[in-house]
């Protein structure tokens, strides 16, 4: 029982969590529908997942695909095995912030919570905020959002992640943690930090959306300036996305 099932193993964070893994040798299996090296099942329909759980510890729960999650983890719960722990990852404010992606969410933690499972939520990837960058400077005005964010680099997500698996793996009590990105910055200055860096000279204009979702946003209901235990800040991600060539 000492193996950690890595679901979302070949995403954006799955990725570097597994790395982080397996520098600590620890012993990590991903999972995966269809990837190359990677136990296959599908969190849909529940296919290959018994097993996926064969001899596992810890599950640490990264899979998404947006829309269907909660289905997803009550597949996931329900093969768990008793002695099982799962480790959920999630995001700042998904209690605060009405976005129907991070209500699913919220059940998702009410649910991982009931059997004594433990979270983490992070804040917003740079990676996520710099697909929204490049989308809302596309056109020759560009629009900022009239709010904060405070990005994280995805590898010191994994890096905590790891370290909060390996002291699950010895005492698996639940924890709850928040892990933020090193400074909330508002919206205009990243998105004029990603034109500078692109090379994208643009107007930009404030862009601000009527209703209660983007009202939490801008309440900060989304940060945690808390916990900005990130060290790698959005001008750091930046200079190695563009020195990168990506
Ligand atoms: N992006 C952010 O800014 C952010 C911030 C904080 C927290 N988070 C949370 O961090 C977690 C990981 O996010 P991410 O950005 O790394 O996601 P991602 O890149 O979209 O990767 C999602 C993964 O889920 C897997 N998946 C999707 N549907 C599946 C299914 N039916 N069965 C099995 N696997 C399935 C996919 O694996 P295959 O295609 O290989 O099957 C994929 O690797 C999510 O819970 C997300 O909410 C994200």
């Amino acid at each position: 029982m000492n193996t950690i099932l890595v679901t979302g193993a070949t995403g954006t964070l799955g990725r570097p969590l597994m790395r982080e893994l397996s520098a600590r040798h620890l012993d990590a299996r991903g999972l995966s529908r269809r990837a190359p090296g990677h136990a296959h099942a599908d969190l849909l329909t529940g296919e290959g997942l018994a097993a996926a759980l064969d001899g596992v510890g810890l599950v640490i729960h990264a899979a998404t695909d947006g829309r269907r999650d909660v289905r997803a983890a009550e597949n996931l719960l329900g093969a768990m095995r008793p002695g099982q722990h799962i480790l959920y990852v999630s995001i700042v404010g998904v209690d605060r912030v009405p976005l129907p992606y991070y209500r699913q969410k919220y059940e998702i933690e009410t649910m991982v919570r009931s059997r004594g499972g433990s979270i983490l939520r992070a804040t917003q990837f740079h990676d996520l905020v710099f697909t929204m960058a490049r989308a809302l400077t596309a056109a020759p005005v560009g629009l900022y959002p009239s709010c904060s964010v405070q990005p994280v680099e995805v590898g010191e997500v994994a890096t905590r992640l790891a370290e909060v698996a390996a002291t699950l793996a010895a005492d698996p009590s639940p924890v709850v943690e928040d892990f933020g990105g090193p400074e909330v910055r508002h919206g205009r200055d990243v998105i004029r930090a990603y034109t500078k860096a692109a090379g994208r000279r643009r107007v930009l204009l404030p862009l601000r959306v009527p209703g209660r979702i983007f009202r939490a946003y801008r309440d900060g209901g989304h940060l945690a300036p808390d916990r900005a235990l990130g060290t790698r800040t959005w001008e750091d991600y930046l200079a190695g996305r563009f020195a990168s060539g990506s």
